[in-house]
């Protein structure tokens, strides 16, 4: 059955018994961010939670409930994507992959989208109003204030949305994008758009301003799960977010037209802010806000969002995260993605076994690689590869070990690597771009990358000593101990 509202993503988990309803007052500045902060960092993740009775700053109690931590555990990622494992999705994908890629493709990655036509979900038009346009505020009606939207960190520069679906069009291709952007409040009816330069709702947005063209933009808040976690996957710009989200959930996600600007909108979202950005505003001051790296990124230039409307279901819920220093609920969902896409992976890189992004790491700082090494430097080769795949060129340093290496468990893939690398001989630096948010890096953006080959080395890499084996204990004495053990009482 698929969830087709955030309602029924909610239900389901507390069907499952991995909800708790918080009925205490909780301010939406700083409380409910170190309430959720603590649940967070609990053993696999904690409970999801939904706070009945949020203060909001002017002091008053906020009409809607704010739900946070939905998709903060495995097993809520996978109730969300409506399997029982996230493996499932990418052996559905290596399954169309085998029965629909014809052989000597090459561009193989452009595939996807025709992949997901294939899946037939595409997203389905309703008629006005969709049940998230049940309510509508305009012109002065509209302040953001009424909104349960937290302030996060101490030193944040303002509340924050932080789980949203951000929809816009590619003003030459026509295909639309959803991308989860952060977006700072900055007054009523103003809001700041934190889409980084590597995204496509940037890519967008520079197009647009170049040919001086008002941008439609709008921001959706809750809807099925599979459209949320969708907003946040590193699709290619030519990939219909709605479209994969469809694919994911084996129904199509319902859309509507906005009702001030032209696009189109979950219907089923529980709130749509609708506005548009004007190519002859100077950008806005965007930061500081606490981020996924543990550290606050610092203000910076973006455009700001002016708002025409919004849009809400007749009771609808708040969704929102946080983030900080891990591990916190987006390690949830960019582990949904590392699984998701391997199949795809494999394609252009058929060597790769598994991959693996640690929480400590916060995705694009390590890279855990296991391959199948059937020549000398083929670590080079992957590595190389990774640094040239979409979002992986942002990686900062990966480690390719061999295919029996258990990459899913890096206490495991560190104590490999270190025993195997001769750090002179196995470690090469590359350059390239960097993610927004990392504050090491000699310029903004750019700076310095770091492979480490921690496979078995070949004598036609200069290795001529003999390769050790790992310590395992012999089969028979592994059975007489089995036997004795219950009597031993260890
Ligand atoms: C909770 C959360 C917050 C995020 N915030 C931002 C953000 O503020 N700006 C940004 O560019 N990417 C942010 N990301 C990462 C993007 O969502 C991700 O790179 C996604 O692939 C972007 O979509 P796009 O490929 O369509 O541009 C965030 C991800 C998560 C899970």
């Amino acid at each position: 059955m698929s969830l087709d509202t955030l309602g029924a993503f909610i239900s389901a988990i507390e069907h499952a018994g991995e909800l708790r309803r918080i009925t205490q007052p909780v301010a939406a500045r700083l409380e409910l961010c170190e309430i959720a902060d603590r649940v967070m960092k609990q053993p696999a993740g904690g409970a999801a939670l939904l706070f009945e009775n949020v203060t909001l700053d002017n002091g008053s109690r906020s009409p809607y409930p704010v739900a946070i931590n939905l998709f903060g555990s495995d097993r809520r990622m996978s109730l969300a994507l409506g399997v029982a494992s996230l493996d499932d999705h990418a052996a559905r994908i290596t399954e169309l992959l085998s029965t629909q890629v014809p052989p000597g493709i090459i561009a193989k990655l452009g595939l996807l989208p025709r992949l997901l036509e294939v899946a037939k979900f595409p997203p389905r038009s309703v008629g006005s109003p969709a049940p998230s346009q049940a309510i509508v505020c305009r012109g002065d009606e509209i302040d953001l204030g009424k909104l349960p939207i937290i302030t996060c960190w101490p030193e944040d520069g303002g509340p924050y949305i932080t789980l949203p679906m951000v929809i816009s069009r590619d003003p030459v291709r026509g295909i639309r994008n959803v991308g989860m952007y952060r977006v700072q409040v900055l007054g009523p009816r103003t809001v700041a758009m934190h889409w980084q330069r590597h995204k496509v709702g940037a890519a967008h947005w520079r197009i647009m301003a170049e040919r001086g063209e008002t941008m439609p933009v709008c921001i959706a808040i809750g809807a099925d799960p599979a459209s949320i976690y969708s907003a946040s996957a590193p699709l290619p710009p030519t990939v219909d977010e709605f479209l994969f989200a469809g694919f994911l959930r084996k129904a199509p996600v319902k859309l509507a037209k906005a009702v001030t600007c032209d696009l189109d909108v979950p219907a089923e979202a529980e709130f749509v802010i609708e506005g548009y950005i004007d190519p002859r505003e100077p950008l806005v001051t965007e930061g500081p806000f606490g981020d996924h790296t543990g550290f606050y990124s610092e203000a910076d230039l973006y455009p700001a969002v002016h708002v025409t409307a919004v849009t809400m279901r007749t009771s609808p819920i708040y969704a929102t995260t946080i983030v900080g220093r891990p591990p916190m609920e987006d390690y949830y969902l960019g582990h949904a993605t590392e699984r998701i896409f391997l199949p795809l992976l494999k394609l252009t890189i058929p060597e790769i076994v598994d991959y693996h992004m640690p929480a400590e790491g916060i995705f694009h700082n390590l890279v855990f690689v296991s391959i199948d090494k059937q020549y000398p430097g083929q670590a080079y080769k992957v590595m190389n590869a990774l640094w040239g795949a979409g979002l992986m060129s942002l990686a900062k340093m990966i480690v390719v070990v061999d295919k029996d290496v258990d990459v899913r468990d890096p206490r495991n893939a560190w104590w490999i690597a270190l025993n195997n690398i001769d750090p002179e001989r196995d470690a090469r630096f590359s350059m390239g771009p960097i993610d927004v948010l990392d504050h090491s890096s000699r310029a903004f953006t750019y700076g310095s990358k770091i492979g480490f080959d921690a496979t078995r080395k070949w004598p036609e890499e200069g290795y001529t000593r003999h390769w050790p084996a790992v310590i395992e204990m012999d089969s028979t004495t592994k059975a007489r101990v089995d036997a004795l053990w219950p009597a031993l009482g260890l």
